[in-house]
């Protein structure tokens, strides 16, 4: 009878030591299937060692662990191992010299939901090399029988600068403009068309990567990519961002179908055109990449993976601008002995500003956009560094411990063009520039070059026209990024545009 009573008093507390215990069995078992891993502190059940990284600024963290475990680690991020490869010479031995094994695409819950591993950013195996070199392909053609990049990006930054003129005396929020324009830009490079910031066709995939960027800075992104089945069950951004994607989908598939109708295939005009090509070419053939399947997310690839990169860059350059009057000073008297103000920046004039060259390298190194690049995964067991990872273990490249290494970079801790410059003032390439990534799934723009292209082009046709000022003086400025886990974004802010020259 008293046994009973305790019993049924205590029901819940029974539950939940059940649920705790199968949890810790499984938990258990699964950290000794992955046999020995590479070092690292020891994990809690359930936790791992996520009570050891800062969520903020995991890098950091694991920067740290670096100093304890070496350039080669594992942390749990909860039940799930992750190895961390830190340092040049480790990140190259790992991710160029073992590149087959290194160069998986590790996938998250929301990434699953988005694209379901198709498309170019993450796919793995024959279907990534096929369309990884498809992209580069057509991308490379575009120019030849219609506008270059370069034009396109030029004509782009005419607009943006108009759109900074209408602000007068006013104060403007530079990352909205941005984002739209270069939305725009890849708008004009994947179909060949370019819309009026409020038209709702604009709005169909500024839709989606906006609410994707929105979602990946909250909490809500953690909590679906551990329990994607309950977190559905909630409301919350998850829901809009779905939504947004069903309707961008909907209407590619509509596209496609309006423009296979009459397809002139001698005479592709984008992006959009040469994949419709590539699938009428390989009609038929089952094993074929270009289906429907893979023309949404390719597409979404660089929409998702070049609009936001760019335009936060761009926008963290102004506000570094505002911060430190006297490099823009620099940067604009460059402007002026190359270019002058009757004619709009060239990608050639970038060898000749070897300064202004410096300071986007600078501002880029120092932001340090993606600390752990897109995660890795391992495409088959390997050993490396005298250490067995198993396939399908999560790798992290941890760019940052190279942007911010004291042995590659004069001062790294601090925003310094002369990190870029030798003592004659030229430009100095350094290896440790690793924003990109490194090795055969480093990043598809900065293959093509097109983020080079963009930032000069937007910059210099920025400083050209106006100088930069802030709503408080520069001293009282906050000039880092924000982060978001495994992300880093421009800080918003406002501030004011002072016309320096007219417009061309
Ligand atoms: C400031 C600009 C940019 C930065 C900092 C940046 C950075 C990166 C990084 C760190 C990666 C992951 C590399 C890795 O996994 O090892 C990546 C991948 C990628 N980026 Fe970029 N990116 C930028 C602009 C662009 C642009 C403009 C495009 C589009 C044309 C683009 C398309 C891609 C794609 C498709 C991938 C996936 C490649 C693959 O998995 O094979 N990125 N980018």
């Amino acid at each position: 009878m008293d046994l009973l009573h305790v019993l049924q008093t205590n029901i819940l507390s029974i539950i939940m030591a059940i649920v705790v215990i199968i949890l810790l069995w499984k938990y258990m078992g699964k950290q000794s299937s992955y046999g020995r891993l590479p070092p690292g502190p020891s994990p809690i059940p359930l936790l791992g060692n996520l009570l050891q990284v800062d969520l903020k600024r995991p890098d950091k963290s694991y920067m740290k662990l670096s100093k304890t475990y070496g350039s080669v680690f594992t942390v749990w991020l909860g039940s799930k191992p992750v190895v961390v490869i830190s340092g040049y010479q480790a990140i190259k031995d790992a991710f160029v010299n073992q590149g087959e094994e290194f160069n998986g695409r590790a996938n998250s819950a929301i990434t699953l939901k988005l694209v379901n591993e198709h498309g170019v950013g993450l796919s793995n195996g024959q279907r990534w090399k096929t369309l990884r070199s498809f992209s580069l392909m057509s991308l490379k053609n575009l120019g030849k029988g219609c506008r270059s990049l370069e034009e396109r990006v030029q004509e782009e930054a005419k607009s943006l600068v108009k759109a900074f003129s209408e602000y007068g005396d006013s104060t403007v929020n530079p990352k909205e403009l941005l984002f739209h324009s270069i939305i725009n830009l890849f708008w004009s490079i994947v179909f060949g068309r370019k819309f009026e910031y409020n038209d709702p066709e604009f709005q169909i995939l500024y839709k989606p990567v906006y609410t994707y960027f929105d979602m990946l800075k909250s909490k809500m992104a953690m909590l679906y990519n551990i329990s994607p089945r309950i977190v559905e069950c909630f409301p919350g951004k998850h829901h809009e961002l779905f939504k947004a994607i069903d309707k961008a989908k909907a209407y590619i598939r509509e596209e496609a179908d309006r423009r296979l109708k009459n397809l002139d295939t001698s005479n592709p005009q984008d992006y959009f055109d040469v994949f419709l090509v590539k699938m009428l070419e390989e009609k038929g053939q089952p094993e074929t990449e270009f289906n429907y399947d893979n023309l949404f997310p390719c597409v979404w690839d660089l929409f998702a993976a070049g609009t936001e990169t760019q335009s936060s860059t761009l926008s963290h350059a102004c506000l570094m601008m505002i911060k430190y009057p006297d490099i823009q000073e620099k940067v604009q008297k460059e402007i002026d002995e190359v270019i002058g103000s009757n004619r709009v920046p060239t990608v050639d004039d970038r060898h000749k500003m070897p300064y202004t060259d410096a300071v986007i390298h600078e501002i880029q190194r120092s932001m340090s956009l993606a600390p752990i690049a897109f995660p890795h995964q391992m495409t088959r067991d390997t050993t490396f560094h005298s250490y067995r990872i198993p396939k399908g273990t999560t790798v992290f490249p941890l760019l940052s411990s190279v942007l911010f290494d004291p042995k590659l970079f004069k001062n790294p801790d601090q925003f310094d063009p002369e990190n870029f410059l030798d003592d004659n003032g030229v430009f100095k390439e350094n290896n440790g520039f690793l924003v990109f990534g490194l090795g055969k799934r480093c990043c598809l723009g900065d293959e093509m070059g097109i983020p080079r292209t963009v930032l000069f082009l937007f910059f210099t046709s920025l400083l050209q026209r106006f100088t930069f000022r802030g709503t408080k003086p520069p001293e009282e400025i906050d000039a880092s990024v924000v982060s978001y886990f495994h992300g880093r974004l421009a800080r918003p802010y406002t501030c004011y545009v002072k016309l320096r020259t007219p417009n061309i």
